[in-house]
């Protein structure tokens, strides 16, 4: 079984694979759009976690996973159990960085027909939200941080992901201009 992770899969899978790639889908792009409720905000204040919006010129870069047959129905109702905050399976081509197509994967997405979803908001809106966000998992700012530091580990552009972080950063060191 293959699995695509584009967020918090890519730096706290949290199964045993046997492999791992980066690689890349396409028609998707990476956006902090989706509300956390359950992880790393709570009611009433949401965090924003990454899901996929459709976006037909655009490719999104992740890790793929192969996971052992035998632990497949385990660490798949796991990750169902991770991802019930509003994320439905997919099934993507994963490519390499020569295009060569690696595996079809699954890939946790939370389409914007999810009731948890908040779509859209300014990368500077998103950091504010996120700096008051905490939830059973940790603080939101650990997630966009570790998302932040294993983009550039893998060497993974993401001017989104970048710009929310970078304002975060800002709005610690004192900085409030929008
Ligand atoms: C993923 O990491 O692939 C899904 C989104 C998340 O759990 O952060």
């Amino acid at each position: 079984m293959w699995i695509f992770g584009y967020g918090s899969i890519i730096w706290k899978p949290g199964f045993v694979f046997v492999e791992r790639h980066p690689g890349f889908i396409r028609g998707w792009s990476r956006r902090f759009y989706q509300g956390s409720l359950d992880h790393r905000g709570v009611p009433g204040r949401p965090g924003r976690v990454v899901t996929l919006i459709e976006q037909p010129q655009a490719v999104c870069w992740g890790m793929l996973f192969r996971i052992e047959g035998s632990e497949a129905e385990r660490v798949l109702g796991e990750l169902d159990q991770r991802e019930q905050g509003g994320y439905e399976r997919f099934v993507e081509p994963v490519f390499d960085h020569r295009e060569v197509a690696l595996a079809e994967a699954l890939v946790y997405v939370a389409t914007p027909a999810n009731p948890h979803y908040l779509g859209a908001a300014s990368e500077a809106e998103i950091a504010r939200q996120v700096l008051e966000a905490v939830g059973p998992s940790g603080p939101n700012l650990e997630y966009v941080l570790e998302l932040g530091r294993a983009l550039r580990a893998a060497e993974f552009d993401d001017p989104h992901v970048f710009a929310v972080e970078a304002h975060i950063l800002a709005l610690l060191a004192g900085d409030t201009t929008p």
